[in-house]
């Protein structure tokens, strides 16, 4: 971007950011708070007020920059696409498929190739959304009017108009409290999660297929890409909510069962709306274009099928063949829609039962068009249904089931307890537990007689599996993702959850033996656990039951999918640590996938903050090592960064064609297989091992735990209902229980960021000091090797967000002045430490190397600042001894509080 173009979208945020600013004012003015519309937060000056409501004022002001921001930012890429085609923006199609066209690759191969590329977000509910679903309802809209406002063709009567809604839309916000006063339900969050899939993503759909397509003609490239092409780059959904177990005991069977059929309903509705409409625009008359014989073969061939619907639908439009036959198409969903509302029909008369059915008669629907010369038409009205039907089926996104491993170990324990009467399988030995689970699972027998109840645990898993085992009978594998095991230690965690599938039906007989209905997938998610990944997987891929399950669900291809996690690692031991073993698992995994045969396909746990994996979309795909994304990416998406990149549509498109172009540009041509290392990592093996010895040092000082829980609001935050789980595993009060997301929370509204850049000071100093050269080339490879820029440019991202002023502020809060002083100390010094080693990599101070990431934080840093203050006064006196005695004192202060934390969340943009 020039400088120009900077100056131009400073220029138009501060116009934007003004009229904002001015409707709120309006607002409070009208509603007699004139004191607080003179406190908002203007031109970086700030005055709060006495009163306290200027938190909640500040926080609604937040929300406004945050929406300003982004609309500028999705402005500036279309004035820059309009100048400069689609190429202008790196880790788009247009930059990608430049590249691949100077590549030398034929390109009927790249087009072969780019028909494999597969994306998988999994959208989870994890409690990271301060926001509740009316608030973000409020906001969306808002945006809408902020965009419309942009058309320059409105009245000055019009425009009065649309800031009268504004301002309309700013009442209604202020008068919707913040605050969650109870839990959501976890069907509550299905229904945010239902509302991207249903309402913002098959949008973005054809404005994926048809960015390609033009990419593709920008490129220069020749032959057909085009939306009648048959396989183009493929999206697909899941989704955790309603299947995530792990340490949420509120996700039982019934509401997994739930969950299916919601799913199910609402896609059946979405494609019962895409054929009404698909209908009516297929209008097309029988005397102005004659239906090509296969038409009229497929509806008589429907009509005797059909029995009195499907004559219903040839009756309705006799002349108009075309849309005879949507009609009978839509009268053969499984689903049925009156004025009282839908209901889910069974696959009953000629009704379809997968939606392989719909994909080919919506084929043949296209191709009668393109066989009669309106391939236009079956361009723009029949394909984007079938990619409709492609990536949402009949099911909207698939459910992965995931549960912890000990949960699963008590499981057994109980089903064994239950049979034989033997016990302590959870307190064997490894050897031992793979030994007695190789036994087992010679045989096809269940444990239990029918009618036995086993156990909490057990009847827990169990009934779980049958909920699944029922959809499969009814519906097949379409809807269902994998059965994910948390905290994966070693081989006999994930045989476990073969027995535990025998046990409930879930498992089929072969000639050898059984194989399970569903995938099993590891996740390993702490440090120790990805150095040990490589040797289970392999003893996992090895094993009899996963070689058959593998052949039954993939056939002569076998894949195997793992999940790796970033948040548990990284809290475990640090940005750098974490970070680079998860490469160096990553690579192991690979080359294990390689030795016997089986493609891995990966599955990033990434949550939304880089203290939990989060970093530039485009920077991540091309750091992993090479061959790990292998055109087929599977990634979390969740809690508040759902709302935050596809609330829009084209937000929405943006940031999902960031992840396939990415996928595409890192998986083809060339850098399929892993190569040889780059000649760091061995360097990179020490520092990684240097920076979780100081962050390790840390978190084992003496009152370390205390410093923790009184120097951040992890009190306030564990008191929240942000989110239906609760912060802990269990019911242990320790670190090691605690989930890392109220970890990261924590310590980033103390602006401590800790987990996002301690440590890696000590180490990389260590580094500069003992081996100047080798830290020269060091810093040259930060250029060229994107694996170590990734790791380096989110440690200072996350650096850039910590205020050591602030950190004081909140480390008053710690009593012992003995236990305060040295651990702030020791922060403070690997702060500085920090600083200093990235100033040197980055060849200046950081505020200026960095603008992009600095300047908006300097919008906020006075308005957070006051915010900090308050909270920490409100912290002070809602901890004071005998407070907890004054229930509703008690109440009203942390209700303050929580205002404070959504207030701090909405000008950081982030949760954790
Ligand atoms: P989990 O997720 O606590 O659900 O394992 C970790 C995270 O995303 O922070």
């Amino acid at each position: 971007m020039t400088s120009q173009d900077a100056t131009g979208k400073e220029d138009k945020l501060q116009r934007d950011l003004d009229y904002l600013m001015e409707c709120l004012a309006e607002m409070f003015h009208g509603l007699g708070e004139s004191r607080l519309a003179s406190c908002l937060p203007k031109n970086g000056s700030v005055a709060p007020s006495e009163d306290c409501k200027f938190v909640r004022a500040w926080s609604v002001a937040f929300q406004l920059l945050g929406m300003a921001e982004e609309n500028v930012a999705v402005q500036t890429r279309r004035a820059l696409e309009t100048s400069q085609g689609l190429v202008a923006e790196p880790g788009l199609w247009g930059r990608v498929l430049e590249k691949l066209s100077r590549s030398g690759v034929p390109e009927e191969e790249i087009a072969a190739m780019l028909g494999e590329i597969r994306v998988e977000p999994v959208l989870t509910a994890h409690p990271t959304e301060a926001k509740r679903a009316s608030v973000l309802r409020h906001l969306r809209e808002l945006y809408l009017l902020l965009v419309k406002r942009e058309n320059t063709v409105w009245t000055p009567a019009e425009r009065d108009e649309i800031r009268e809604e504004i301002v309309a839309m700013l009442e209604r916000l202020w008068r919707t409290s913040e605050v969650h006063l109870e839990k959501p339900k976890v069907l509550n969050e299905l229904a945010t999660i239902i509302y991207h899939l249903r309402d913002i993503f098959p949008q973005v759909i054809p404005i994926l297929d048809r960015r390609i397509c033009l990419a593709w003609r920008e490129a220069g490239l020749k032959g057909e890409l085009s939306l009648l092409t048959e396989r183009l780059p493929c999206v697909s959904f899941s989704t955790w909510v309603g299947g995530d177990r792990d340490g949420h005991p509120l996700v039982t069977a019934e509401v997994t069962e739930a969950t299916l059929r919601e799913l199910r309903l609402n896609a059946l509705m979405l494609l019962h709306g895409q054929l009404t409409t698909l209908g009516s625009r297929l209008s097309i008359s029988r005397r102005l274009l004659a239906p090509p014989p296969e038409l009229a073969r497929r509806l008589d061939e429907l009509k005797a099928r059909t029995g009195a619907p499907g004559e219903e639908a040839l009756r309705r439009n006799p002349e108009e063949p075309w849309r005879q036959m949507v009609n009978m198409m839509r009268a053969r969903l499984p689903v049925e829609v009156t004025g009282d509302g839908e209901v889910l029909c069974g696959a009953e008369g000629s009704r379809y039962c997968r939606a392989a059915e719909l994909e080919d008669d919506l084929r043949l629907l296209r191709d009668s068009l393109v066989a009669r010369g309106a391939a236009r038409l079956a361009a723009a009205d029949v394909v984007p249904v079938l990619r409709s039907v492609e990536v949402f089926g009949f099911h909207l996104a698939s459910l992965d089931v995931r549960q912890n491993s000990a949960f699963h170990d008590a499981a057994l324990e109980q089903l064994m307890a239950a049979a034989t009467g033997e016990s302590g399988f959870s307190r064997w030995s490894e050897e031992e537990r793979i030994a007695f689970l190789d036994r087992e699972l010679a045989s096809s027998r269940p444990f239990l007689l029918p009618g036995t109840k086993p156990g909490r645990e057990a009847e827990s898993v169990l009934s779980c599996y049958r909920v699944l085992a029922a959809h499969l009978a009814s519906f097949g594998d379409a809807g269902l993702g994998s059965l994910i095991v948390s905290m994966t230690r070693g081989v006999s965690d994930l045989l476990v959850v073969y027995l535990l599938a025998r046990e409930a039906g879930l498992a089929v007989r072969g000639t050898q033996g059984f194989a399970c209905r569903l995938p099993v997938v590891p996740l390993f998610e702490t440090i120790d656990d990805l150095e040990g990944s490589a040797a289970i997987l392999e003893r996992f891929l090895s094993h009899p039951v996963t070689r058959r399950t593998l052949a039954e669900l993939n056939g002569e291809s076998p894949v195997q999918q793992v999940m790796i996690g970033y948040s548990d690692s990284n809290k475990d031991g640090g940005i750098m640590a974490s970070l680079w073993g998860l490469y160096r698992a990553q690579e192991a995994m690979l080359e294990v996938g390689r030795r016997v045969g089986v493609r891995l396909r990966f599955f990033h746990g990434r949550g939304g903050t880089i203290s939990r994996g989060a970093g530039p979309t485009s920077r991540f795909l091309r750091g992993l090592p090479e061959g790990s994304a292998g055109g087929d990416l599977r990634l979390t998406e969740q809690g508040e960064v759902i709302s935050q990149k596809y609330s829009n549509p084209l937000n929405a498109a943006y940031h999902l064609e960031l992840l396939l172009a990415g996928t595409a540009g890192v998986s083809i041509p060339g850098r399929s297989e892993p190569g040889t290392g780059h000649p760091l990592e061995p360097v990179m093996d020490r520092l990684a091992h240097r920076s979780r010895c100081e962050y390790e040092k840390l978190l084992a000082r003496e009152g370390f735990v205390t410093f923790f829980r009184q120097a951040t609001p992890i009190d306030v935050i564990e008191s929240s209902s942000i989110g239906s789980r609760p912060a802990r595993r269990t019911d242990h009060a320790t670190l090691a229980d605690l989930r890392a997301i109220p970890w990261v929370f924590s310590w980033s509204q103390a602006r401590y960021f800790l987990s996002g850049w301690y440590g890696i000071g000590s180490a990389l100093e260590e580094l500069m000091l003992e081996d100047a050269p080798l830290f020269a080339q060091f810093v040259r490879s930060t250029q060229s090797w994107t694996a170590l820029h990734y790791i380096i440019s989110n440690a200072a991202t996350s650096i850039a967000s910590a205020d050591p002023a602030i950190m004081e502020a909140y480390a008053g809060l710690v009593h012992e002045e003995g236990l305060r002083k040295p651990i702030l100390a020791a922060i403070h010094a690997e702060y500085r430490r920090t600083v200093r080693v990235l100033e040197e990599i980055y060849g200046g101070p950081l505020a200026e190397r960095r603008p992009a990431v600095h300047v908006p934080l300097a919008r906020r840093t006075d308005a957070l600042r006051v915010l900090h203050e308050r909270q920490i006064a409100l912290l002070r006196q809602w901890r004071q001894e005998g407070m907890r005695q004054n229930r509703g004192m008690s109440e009203e202060l942390l209700f303050r509080l929580l205002e404070t934390v959504h207030a701090i969340a909405a000008g950081l943009g982030t949760t954790g």
